[in-house]
């Protein structure tokens, strides 16, 4: 196990040109590549334990992949094998839900597993629409936890209406779509990130929103490859726009951010709360990417309620804002944090509490008044946003953060640029 140790910093100006590649378009490249029958070109495929679990499956799956110069270029068989070992998702949800939803449409018999927290996230909002349309799939509770075994098989086309507004949800079941033979029709309560849309759509797939609705038209022929570079991950980014809201006098550039709008929303909450925030666009191909600019300026405190899901993994730093806004902020409807890698909702009040700040848990969500941090030893959980966020906390007044290595499944250079800001000091413990 490894401990971070974090000094207080000063103000500080810094451009930030090292964000991780963004892992929601990491783990649709390696997966989507499968798709095509010709080679695709990958750059900047983020190098996070997650994303490697993720090739290293589609490897098992019969993908050839290289990496020449920084490019990485996966073949995808003509057929894809049943591998003959257990394919190991780690500790990613998107990876596991959209490969089931990939897998139970593919000939072949697959398992699916992760780690400990992966294994007590739920299955059941993916493989309940499925089964309802032929899939053979199984796990532990009733298919509901890992691990998940599949029997490839033909699927009958939908017309689903998903309760939670879920980008794995929408994903997996775009993908088992892909492989019937006839249009199948997706609706969500409000739009989710919206990637594989974009991604299959540029690969050729008929795609398309109609009445709320996303209709899939399965292709008759082999799709495009993929030729991308991914940008960098506005979730991973956005820990360091709290760091320069939080110190007075920072300003922090943060360069080559994926700027779609289902993914900035916690950078214009900040906003809200009187952070000076710039945006400049630089490229618009998939998706929109440019600079995002972060200065500090006193924050107030707000209500949030509404387009969670545009916020889902940057609540946890968020938190760390509200904790130094005038007032007490509010989040509601907020009930997804609590099955995410851990139950945010209560890791995120532990934490603050350890630190002084008062905070109320709710069933959906959480009340924070902005308060004086005081120097406190946090838990990660096992959690990579929750060790990230409180190693954010800990520059107000020093601290440390245990259970740190789980900061490798999406942000391994995360405490190389955090000492650019402070000492931080990442120490091996037995
Ligand atoms: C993701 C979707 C989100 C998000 C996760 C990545 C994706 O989950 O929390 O980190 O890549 O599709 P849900 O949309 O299922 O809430």
């Amino acid at each position: 196990m490894s401990i971070l140790k974090i000094e207080k910093a000063e103000a500080f100006n810094e451009v930030i040109t090292d964000i991780a590649a963004d892992k929601s378009i990491s783990h649709r490249c390696a997966i989507f590549s499968l798709l095509s029958d010709k080679t695709s070109f990958i750059r900047n495929y983020l190098q996070a334990e997650d994303t490697l679990c993720t090739l290293n499956i589609i490897k098992a799956l019969g993908a050839k992949i290289e990496n020449e110069n920084s490019i990485l270029r996966i073949t995808p068989p003509t057929k894809i094998t049943e591998p003959s070992l257990i394919l190991d998702c780690g500790n990613s949800g998107t990876a596991m839900r959209l490969l089931i939803g990939l897998l139970s449409s593919t000939e072949g018999f697959f398992v699916l597993h992760g780690d400990k927290y992966l294994a007590n996230r739920p299955m059941k909002r993916i493989t309940t629409p499925l089964k309802k349309i032929g899939a053979n799939i199984d796990g532990r509770q009733n298919s509901d936890l890992s691990p998940i075994c599949i029997r490839g098989a033909k699927l009958k086309p939908f017309d689903y209406k998903s309760p939670i507004a879920s980008a794995q949800v929408k994903s997996a079941l775009i993908l088992s779509a892909l492989n019937t033979n006839a249009p199948s029709f997706f609706a969500e309560p409000e739009l989710s990130r919206d990637h594989t849309e974009r991604m299959l759509k540029g690969m050729g797939v008929d795609i398309e929103y109609k009445n709320d609705k996303i209709a899939i038209n399965p292709p008759k022929k082999p799709l495009h490859p993929l030729d991308i570079t991914v940008p960098a991950d506005p979730s991973s980014a956005f820990f360091f726009a709290v760091a320069a809201a939080i110190i007075p006098n920072s300003r922090v550039i943060l360069k080559n951010i994926l700027l779609n709008k289902t993914r900035i929303e916690a950078f214009k909450i900040l906003q809200r709360m009187g952070t000076q925030i710039e945006f400049v666009q630089k490229d618009d191909k998939y998706e929109s990417i440019g600079d995002i600019t972060v200065r500090y300026a006193p924050l107030k405190a707000v209500k949030i309620s509404e387009n969670i899901s545009w916020l889902i993994d940057e609540l946890p730093a968020l938190s760390i804002a509200f904790a130094c806004a005038s007032g007490i902020s509010s989040v509601r409807n907020a009930k997804e944090l609590r099955i995410k890698e851990s139950d945010r909702i209560s890791t995120i009040v532990k934490n603050l509490k350890l630190c002084g700040i008062n905070v109320t848990e709710l069933e959906d969500g959480y009340d924070i008044e902005g308060g004086t941090f005081k120097n406190a030893v946090f838990n990660s959980f096992g959690d990579h946003r929750i060790a990230m966020s409180f190693a954010i906390a800990s520059l107000l007044c020093g601290g440390v953060v245990e259970d740190a290595d789980c900061i490798d499944t999406s942000f391994p250079n995360f405490t190389n640029i955090l000492k650019k800001i402070s000492v931080a000091e990442s120490l091996q413990w037995r």
